[in-house]
């Protein structure tokens, strides 16, 4: 059985040490980050770590991210980091950011996939800081989605997918930034964006005065190319239902792209400018053009929405490709399976 917890307006302090204590004990926990919901286990815990892998479907290739409260849980089981490492910790953590550092054996195999480096966090939310902190462990959490869907961003998309197989649920209202955290792992000395996140190219250029976007990004795993990240070769974020993504920086070319791919059942994913103009069965706004951070916010409740109503086609209208665009773009273009027209 599955209990719910609703922390939205006051966090009970005495049911949540409960559940930190289950944790600590094995039980698997749905909780609040500020990115996206984590479903979380003792990273200590071989067989806790097991049932993560089990609960969303998730292939035994593709390793999680492992949650602490603070640095000195931390330097418990990653072997040490150079400056450059240092300096990006310093700068992000806590936030929407994990580092590659190489691990200790004390992290079980099946937590890192076999890989002898592990992906650190320090969220930034106050449910999961105490959770960890009160655990008094580690936290192996990957998104709270069954696998291959958009990551939990509430409790209402998420807990039917779950319902039965965790311990617990903690309910705590709309993840603030809505998309995973920024992925980077230092190669050759450049810090090197994995997954791109609100934690953007510019931030990281700032702090240490270099930064390469994985190629993957954009553009998916070449053949034979080596994988960095595993998370990069699967089908993700995707809706159900046939989907196209449409960008250009003219806004006459977006109209006239959708007008001539739309079906007769379409649901299009759009800016607040355009709801009025398109001729669309359906239409699920995502906020101003320009307001990245709504769009970033709303976006993958918006998929699990538009594939609610069941429609015959979803077309997506994309953003530019910088800043927390990256970010967007990385997941938005997943999610359509590549299915992509830019002009
Ligand atoms: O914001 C987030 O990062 C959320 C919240 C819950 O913290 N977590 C999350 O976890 O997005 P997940 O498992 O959905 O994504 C983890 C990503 C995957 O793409 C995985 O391949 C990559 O991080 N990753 C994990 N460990 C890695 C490692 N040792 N080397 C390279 N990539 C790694
Ligand atoms: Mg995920």
């Amino acid at each position: 059985m599955t209990k719910i917890f609703d922390f939205k307006n006051i966090i009970d302090e005495s049911a949540l040490s409960l559940i930190a204590n289950d944790i600590r004990n094995g039980g698997l926990v749905i909780f609040p980050t500020e990115t996206v919901y984590g479903i979380g286990a003792n990273a200590y815990n071989k067989n806790a770590v097991d049932n993560i892998f089990v609960a969303k479907g998730r292939a035994n290739d593709n390793p999680l991210i492992v949650h602490v409260s603070d640095f000195d849980m931390l330097n418990n089981f990653v072997e040490g980091y150079n400056d450059i490492e240092k300096s990006l910790m310093d700068a992000f953590m806590p936030g929407p950011f994990t580092l590659i550092l190489r691990k200790k054996n004390i992290i079980p195999d099946n937590v890192t996939c076999g890989l002898d480096t592990v992906g650190i966090r320090m969220p930034n939310n106050i449910i999961a800081h105490k959770l960890i902190e009160l655990s008094g462990v580690p936290i192996a959490a990957p998104s709270a989605n069954i696998s291959g869907r958009p990551s939990g961003t509430n409790i209402n998309d998420i807990k039917n997918e779950f319902d039965g197989k965790v311990d617990y649920i903690i309910d705590g209202g709309m993840s603030d930034i809505g998309l995973e955290s920024t992925v980077v792992k230092v190669i050759d000395g450049i810090p090197t964006i994995l997954r791109p996140g609100r934690v953007t190219e510019n931030d990281i250029l700032s702090i240490v005065g270099k930064v390469k976007v994985h190629d993957a990004v954009l553009h998916g795993i070449k053949k034979n190319e080596k994988i960095e990240s595993p998370g990069m070769k699967y089908k993700h974020y995707a809706p159900n239902a046939k989907s196209l993504l449409i960008y250009s920086n003219s806004k006459d070319e977006v109209l006239s792209l959708i007008n001539q791919n739309i079906v007769n059942n379409t649901c299009v994913l759009g800016p607040s400018e355009f709801e009025n103009i398109i001729n669309s069965k359906y239409y699920l706004s995502y906020g101003n053009y320009n307001d990245l951070k709504s769009i970033s916010h709303n976006i993958f409740s918006l998929l699990r929405s538009a594939d609610a109503l069941n429609p015959d086609l979803i077309i997506i209208v994309g953003v530019e490709e910088k800043e927390l665009g990256l970010a967007i773009m990385n997941r938005l273009i997943r999610s359509v399976g590549y299915n992509y027209i830019k002009k």
